[in-house]
């Protein structure tokens, strides 16, 4: 099986965090001690991902790459792409087209936070499928804001974007495992009547085929929104919440390329060193010294 390519789209305006986004890329706010791409990157790396390409406005992509460079400090091989006008999340597809190269991906918003203690596991499943998709269901209390799942039975018979009557509580969180097939079957996606490539449509070229999987995130999980000035000050107090109370990090991708075993102690140590007595610095340094006790 080909290895499977991560993808972070993290482009388009942010308008509904204007002001604050006017200056900045949303992606690039801080969620609490991090900025907020770090999340979604270190759920592709928990999915054993060390080939990623970020998508970026042209604006933006150097803001990026001066928090994230080439990623090999986090034993990591980034590519970057660009996209011009945000025409939709299945474009992303068209524009990584290249880099994927027929590899199957996994992509990820670049605004999507997820927490829960068995992730890698539901990860390793969705990875482990070669043929076909997988995408995950999280029941939330206002469902006419995403792609909605609609159930027949157990069995989905369709997903919705953004639908006036949601047919069930279940958004589609933005995280996609497809396979190699993914650009071709995007290439066949007529905008829709907001103008936009929809990622439902493309979901829904696979669930005709009968090939697409829906695992749901249950109770034990967390899917944060990040769309409003509220939400966004939220997901920074639960990550806060929960860090603080564990002593443990969410989100850290050095923490994951360590445990991975992609980066050793000492470059771990290296990347510490400019945070100083910062917590974060503290953090590393400290699972840098437990690994080493074992
Ligand atoms: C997009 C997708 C939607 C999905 C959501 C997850 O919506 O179009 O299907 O449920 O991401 O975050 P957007 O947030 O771009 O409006």
């Amino acid at each position: 099986m080909i290895k499977r390519k991560g993808i972070i789209l993290a482009g388009g305006s942010g308008t509904r965090l204007y002001p604050i986004t006017l200056g900045v890329s949303k992606q690039l706010l801080p969620v609490y001690d991090k900025p907020m791409i770090y999340y979604p990157l270190s759920v592709l790396m928990l999915a054993g991902i060390q080939e990623v390409a970020v998508i970026t406005t042209p604006e933006d992509q150097s803001q990026f790459q001066r928090i994230m460079g080439d990623g090999s400090r986090w034993g990591l091989k980034l590519t970057w792409i660009t996209q011009a006008s945000p025409d939709g999340l299945a474009q992303a597809y068209l524009l990584a087209r290249e880099f994927l190269d027929g590899a199957p991906s996994a992509m990820v918003l670049g605004d999507n936070i997820f927490f829960g203690h068995a992730l890698p596991n539901i990860l390793k499943r969705a990875d482990e499928q070669a043929t076909g998709g997988t995408v995950f269901g999280y029941r939330v209390a206002d469902p006419e804001r995403y792609g909605v799942l609609d159930f027949d039975g157990e069995n989905v018979r369709g997903i919705i974007e953004k639908p006036v009557n949601p047919p069930s509580n279940y958004a589609v969180t933005g995280l996609y495992f497809l396979d190699g097939t993914a650009p071709e079957r995007a290439a066949q996606v007529k905008p829709s009547a907001r103008g936009e490539l929809e990622i439902t449509s493309l979901l829904e070229s696979y669930l005709s085929d009968g090939l697409l999987s829906v695992e749901r995130m249950g109770r034990g999980y967390a899917w944060l929104d990040t769309g409003t000035h509220g939400s966004l000050l939220d997901a920074g107090n639960f990550v806060r919440t929960l860090q603080e109370r564990q002593g443990l990090q969410t989100g850290s991708p050095e923490e994951i390329a360590f445990e991975n075993g992609w980066i050793s102690r000492d470059d771990l140590l290296k990347i510490a060193e400019p945070l100083g007595k910062n917590s974060y610095g503290k953090y590393l340094r400290s699972i840098a010294a437990a690994k080493n006790k074992t």
